[in-house]
């Protein structure tokens, strides 16, 4: 019997910690699987791209699509047209993509229109928020998708609501947990102070860690400039350290805001380097999703300055606090984390470390 040929999708940072374990557990079964890594190119440069790779062991794609930057239809549309040529030259047997970023829906649509299946690895999960372009691929790769991997139970739930077959939805944890848990090991021996954070780290001992990226955040002064200065407020009693993503840089700039003495504001982070900072701080401040999750697999406080999740779970068992962007709630929800009355949380059902395998011997047991 011919081996089944999967190309693993990732294109933009949050899906390069997705495709590591899922590399690993496809490689333990090359008997049964031809793996070809397909990296769209939506994020190109190097520290938001080839240092996860390195990183994360995951081994150089396959294919390069070269399809990154522009607005959201030429991204999609590059990365589409790209793809297809791809899937022309030799078709295969299955499409896995994760998350919710652009080249996840781009290249679910082309395959489903070639007549290839596709496995949605983080299916299910909603905001509510159709203002969000993820909650837009979220929908729209679901609606298309022939196997569904669902991360907690709430996308299990949305998924059979929306009339999803029960047989092709399978709650098998999170493979991004697999990734943490197994980096946390290679943590422990690695060369700290190798990482460009460990003087800071080492400097300021008590801190906090700010990220924020979403457009609805980031992309207007008017949510920006307050939420600065909240983070400015909360930076006088700790001291946060910022990474900061490239747009929410280009526009720090374009609104002219200053971040005063206590933000310290670093370059995109390695994945190492960003866990050996965040795995001690005493709270996380994101608007990411990943890392609401990832801070509840390690049980440190997370305040999420969104109005809303697609990660309920991270709420009702996990460290996570829902605190919107009102400067007022921010401080106020610090405050409580600073006095020692954070969420101590519990690892969700199945966040165990071995989503990957579960997602390999499904595919194995359902695919031709
Ligand atoms: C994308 C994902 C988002 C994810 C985020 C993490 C979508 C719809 N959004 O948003 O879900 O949380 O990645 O980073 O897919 N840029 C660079 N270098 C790069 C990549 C981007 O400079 O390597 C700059 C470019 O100016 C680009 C902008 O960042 O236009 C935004 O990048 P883009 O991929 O469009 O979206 P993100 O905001 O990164």
């Amino acid at each position: 019997m011919s081996k089944v040929l999967v190309h693993l999708v990732g294109g933009a940072r949050p899906n390069f910690m997705k495709l590591a374990p899922i590399v690993r557990a496809l490689q333990a079964r090359s008997d049964r699987f031809e793996l070809k890594i397909v990296h769209t190119g939506q994020h190109y440069d190097r520290d938001m791209s080839d240092v996860f790779f390195e990183e994360l062991g995951i081994p150089a794609p396959d294919h390069y699509l070269e399809a990154g930057g522009g607005s959201h239809a030429q991204q999609t549309a590059k990365i589409m047209v790209a793809y297809e040529t791809l899937c022309q030259e030799r078709l295969p047997d299955l499409t896995l993509v994760v998350g919710d970023v652009n080249s996840t829906i781009a290249c679910s649509l082309v395959a489903k229109k070639l007549g290839v299946a596709i496995a949605h690895v983080e299916a299910g999960l909603r905001s509510g928020d159709r203002n969000m372009p993820e909650e837009i691929n979220r929908l729209a790769t679901d609606a298309i998708s022939d196997y569904f991997f669902v991360t907690e139970e709430s996308g299990e739930q949305n998924l059979l609501r929306e009339g999803q077959s029960a047989d092709r939805v399978f709650f098998v944890g999170h493979v991004m947990i697999d990734n943490l848990f197994y980096q946390v090991e290679q943590l422990k021996t690695a060369d700290h102070t190798s990482f460009p954070s460990a003087a800071l780290k080492q400097q300021l001992q008590r801190y906090g860690i700010v990220t924020l990226h979403r457009p609805s955040n980031v992309d207007s002064a008017d949510t920006l400039v307050p939420l600065i200065g909240a983070l400015k407020e909360i930076a006088i009693d700790l001291p946060l350290i910022f990474p900061v993503h490239p747009r929410t840089r280009a526009n720090i700039e374009r609104f002219g805001i200053d971040l005063g003495p206590n933000i310290h504001t670093t370059a995109p982070m390695s994945y190492m380097d960003f866990l050996n900072v965040w795995k001690d701080a005493v709270v996380v401040l994101t608007d990411s999703g990943g890392l609401q999750e990832e801070t509840t697999g390690l049980g440190v406080p997370c305040l999420t300055l969104r109005e809303n999740t697609e990660r309920p779970v991270t709420l009702s068992d996990g460290t996570n606090t829902l605190v919107g962007v009102s400067p007022a709630a921010i401080l106020e929800e610090a405050k409580k984390v600073l006095q020692g009355q954070g969420k101590a949380g519990r690892q969700p059902k199945y966040w165990d470390g071995h989503a990957a395998e579960r997602i390999v011997a499904i595919l194995d047991r359902e695919l031709p």
